[in-house]
């Protein structure tokens, strides 16, 4: 079965997604699966890479090769989906089975790329066009996740298009019936780029000015006291959520940022299981299922809730259908420590796919 491991892309979290992909590759069962690593690069070129010069390399970060040759989906001569060199010059077709798409952020997590395979007809890992968008959406998120019962904190909406015509009414606006600390976040980013923490009114216009570079939607969320406890949710017969962890980012970070992600390796602390009575445990993965299903998502999702300290109530945060798989990422952690590892946990993502 030949698996197309796709990463890169035109996104913020361009730069995740070469880490994301270099763990990919390192767990993919190569014995069942011959791994064909097709890179997305910013201007949105789509290269075939050298595998053997990619293992030989064993970065951290999966790299694009200067001279990997520039490849197009098309269909092939027996019609099925093939990847297709660009310049004549370049080797015959080669046809693929499925796709892995190890992306995140807008064009590549939010349904782009999922349309550009469900018109090429290939098999692909990961949800659809409809939940892919609607996932991406934190606003689109929550409204439906409110629609099926589950909480989700206080949020206002701006759109860069109001806050352009009238800065002062639409902070105003922001801010209505909500207390500080608020959060400042694009509708649609991941891995926190663009997220700013506010903590006096005077500070909320540069972030939401820094926020509307990335998107032309922008949450003012209500910061509450709570803990922050994810789930990782994998497809099945029906879904299984894996135990919840809690993240712990370190005092000298505001929240859990870019940088406390990524960037610094003490940023946050983990603890896996979370530390939740068995009532809460229950529950929390019990509202990840019921995410993953409102949400309509299939195959994979990690679903971000907070836990109320002052009443104890979980409330849906945000969800990422394709979820970081860094080393050090939540969503592969979490099914290893409920009974999936990683290999096997890619194994099963690609049998769902061609399912
Ligand atoms: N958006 C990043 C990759 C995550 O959710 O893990
Ligand atoms: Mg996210």
């Amino acid at each position: 079965i030949r698996v197309v491991v796709l990463y890169g892309g035109r996104s913020g979290e361009h730069e995740v997604s070469l880490k994301s992909a270099a763990s990919v590759l390192r767990h993919l069962d190569r014995s069942r699966f011959e791994v064909i690593p097709v890179s997305i690069d910013k201007a949105g070129r789509w290269q075939w890479n050298d595998l053997h010069a990619i293992d030989r390399a064993q970065a951290a970060s999966l790299p694009i090769l200067p001279d990997a040759p520039e490849m197009r989906l098309a269909r092939g001569p027996d019609g099925r989906c093939a990847l297709v060199p660009i310049s004549q010059s370049g080797a015959g077709p080669l046809d693929i089975d499925v796709v892995f798409p190890v992306l995140h952020g807008p064009l590549c997590e939010d349904g782009a790329v999922q349309g550009l395979l469900e018109l090429a007809e290939v098999a692909y890992v990961g949800s659809g066009v409809l939940a892919s968008a609607v996932s991406m959406d934190k606003d689109v998120a929550k409204r439906l996740a409110e629609f099926a019962g589950i909480p989700v904190a206080p949020y206002r909406v701006l759109t860069r298009k109001a806050f352009v015509r009238d800065r002062a009414a639409s902070v105003a606006k922001a801010t209505e019936g909500l207390a500080l600390p608020v959060f400042v976040k694009p509708c649609n980013m991941g891995s926190s780029v663009g997220i700013h923490k506010v903590k006096t009114w005077e500070a909320l216009g540069a972030a939401l000015d820094d926020a509307f570079r990335y998107d032309v939607k922008v949450l003012v969320e209500q910061g509450i006291d709570a803990r922050e406890i994810e789930v990782a949710v994998l497809d099945g017969e029906t879904p299984f959520a894996s135990i919840a962890s809690e993240l712990n980012p370190n005092a000298h970070h505001e929240f859990y940022s870019y940088e406390a992600k990524y960037l610094d390796p003490d940023g946050a602390r983990v603890d896996l299981p979370a530390k939740l009575d068995a009532a809460q445990m229950a529950r929390v993965r019990m509202l990840a299922v019921q995410v993953f299903a409102a949400l309509e998502c299939s195959d994979l999702a990690r679903v971000d809730f907070f836990l109320d300290r002052h009443s104890g109530e979980f409330c849906f945060n945000e969800i990422n259908t394709l979820p970081g798989f860094t080393s050090i990422s939540m969503y592969p952690k979490m099914m290893e420590a409920s009974g999936v590892p990683y290999g096997e946990l890619l194994t099963r993502l690609v049998n769902l796919a061609l399912d």
